[in-house]
């Protein structure tokens, strides 16, 4: 039975990324009861606060509530000139507003 879920964010879109590779290695390596879900960020657009609501793209919807539904999130990223890539900056600012749209 299976008692962590956990969701993998890769912040490369290549076909054969190496840090999604790593998140695979991990995946496949894993325990019997653990699991680890490797959410595509193919789909999410660019933030905007204008499209932040309840009604916020379907993408992050999904996004959001595999976030919430997991146990934990492991997060890779390549080296962006020495920082981490813009898709996996750009997922964590939509999945932090999860909570709270006030501040
Ligand atoms: C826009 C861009 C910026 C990069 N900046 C750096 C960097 O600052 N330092 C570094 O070591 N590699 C840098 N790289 C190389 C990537 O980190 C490297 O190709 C990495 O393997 C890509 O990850 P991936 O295999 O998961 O796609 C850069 C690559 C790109 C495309």
């Amino acid at each position: 039975m299976i008692q962590f879920r956990l969701l993998g964010l890769s912040g490369s879109l290549r076909h054969s990324s190496y840090s999604t590779a790593v998140l695979r290695g991990i995946r496949d390596s894993l325990t019997p009861k653990s699991a680890l879900e490797i959410f595509p960020l193919h789909g999410v657009p660019l933030y905007n606060e204008d499209d932040d609501a309840e009604h916020a793209p379907e993408s992050v919807r999904t996004l959001r509530s595999a976030v919430e539904a997991s146990d934990g999130v492991i997060m890779i990223s390549p080296e962006y000139n020495h920082g981490m890539s813009g898709v996996l900056k750009n997922a964590l600012d939509w999945a932090s507003r999860l909570m709270d749209f006030r501040y």
